[in-house]
């Protein structure tokens, strides 16, 4: 879609060398994403929240190669070291892009890359990582050629570009909640990048909270490639994209109304649906630990005694993310102490929000 023989550097008219930076969050899907086909492309639409503090910063630093080779030239560092198996990712994900970056080959690139959070912590790395070098990338192509002066055509590429290195990163491009997949519901929808779903969101959600509880810093038995390749032979997955579809509309609504008990249900649905296509694939897995159940046994309970509106999600994985309005935050941070946070590794919570979305530095 985004092929562009055009774009190679005129060797007699060299560039200076320099440096972009991009900061750029995960997010956490509320209608989820579960299952793909072709090149990264999702067979339901999903929705998300673009989270703050969840977030990766990479550096690209870049010169022109003395010599003419083929090859991608790349050194990578991340948190502040070379690390040969990200390394590798990279250059294999660079090399992809050749057809749409022909330029990258011309370049001695450098690339630092470093996570708020623990690499190890069980929060989606992939989405904030793959994103924020995606927008490296497309700010490269404007710096080289000009050709992403305006904002709409430029987060639209650096969403398509974040889907090829990981589907769920095209939703972290843009500010509050995003929305990825063809979707009746919303006019301009994709499955080949993600829309910003912002202007659709009652005031509620802007100002929304996400603490992520850490239950098991564990490396996952099933890799989330593996987990979505295995929709292909799971009996609910037809069922399964129907009603991601239907809910998608009935999401919408809710979060145009402000509407959060409808809200927390189909948040709370959605996770529950997510961890029983694990268990119904062939082979079937767990990713839930007993301590994700206390948690969400404990949430259900609070919201029934004080009447707070706090729901829960669940990613690939056994950590819980407790979602609820910023007025909320004092009582909530209390309760997690009090009451949640003898479930979690070493105690640990990574206190997150709905953010504003990347932001060049
Ligand atoms: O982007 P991937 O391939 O890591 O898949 C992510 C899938 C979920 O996090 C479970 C759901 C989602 O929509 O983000």
């Amino acid at each position: 879609m985004y092929e562009n023989s055009r774009l190679i550097i005129d060797s007699s008219n060299p560039p200076e060398s320099g440096e972009i930076i991009w900061r750029s969050p995960s997010n956490i899907a509320i209608v989820k994403y579960w299952g793909k086909y072709g090149i990264q492309l999702p067979k339901n639409p999903s929705l998300s929240l673009t989270l703050a503090s969840s977030i990766t910063d990479t550096r690209l630093s870049y010169s022109l190669k003395a010599e003419d080779d083929a090859a991608i030239s790349l050194d990578f560092e991340f948190q502040g070291e070379p690390n040969e198996a990200f390394a590798k990712k990279i250059v294999a994900y660079l090399e992809s892009l050749s057809a749409v970056f022909p330029f990258l080959r011309q370049l001695d690139l450098k690339i630092e890359s470093g996570n708020s959070f623990p690499h190890s912590a069980g929060i989606a790395s992939s989405a904030s990582a793959m994103s924020a070098l995606a927008l490296c990338l497309c700010s490269l192509e404007d710096r080289l050629f000009g050709t992403l002066q305006d904002p709409d055509t430029f987060d639209k590429k650096a969403s398509y570009l974040a889907r090829l290195g990981s589907g769920s990163a095209c939703r972290s491009i843009y500010p509050y909640a995003a929305v990825w997949g063809e979707t009746p519901s919303v006019a301009g929808s994709s499955n080949e990048y993600a829309v910003c779903v912002a202007d659709q969101l009652h005031e509620t959600f802007k100002d929304f909270h996400d603490d992520i509880l850490i239950v098991s810093q564990d490396e996952k038995s099933v890799s989330s490639r593996d987990g979505h390749a295995l929709m292909d032979g799971n009996p609910y997955a037809e069922p399964r994209y129907a009603q991601a579809r239907t809910r998608m509309g009935l999401l919408l609504d809710a979060m145009k109304a402000g509407d959060l008990e409808a809200f927390g249900k189909i948040a709370e649905d959605e996770a529950l649906a997510l961890h029983a296509l694990m268990m119904t694939s062939n082979p079937s897995y767990i990713l839930m630990r007993p301590d994700s159940l206390a948690i969400i046994e404990k949430v259900r309970q609070y919201r029934l005694d004080t009447k707070i509106p706090l729901y829960f999600t669940l990613d690939a994985g056994p950590n819980v993310h407790l979602l609820y309005p910023g007025a909320h935050v004092q009582d909530v941070r209390a309760f997690i102490e009090q009451e949640l946070s003898e479930h979690c590794d070493s105690g640990y919570v990574q206190q997150d929000w709905v953010g504003e979305g990347p932001e060049e530095l």
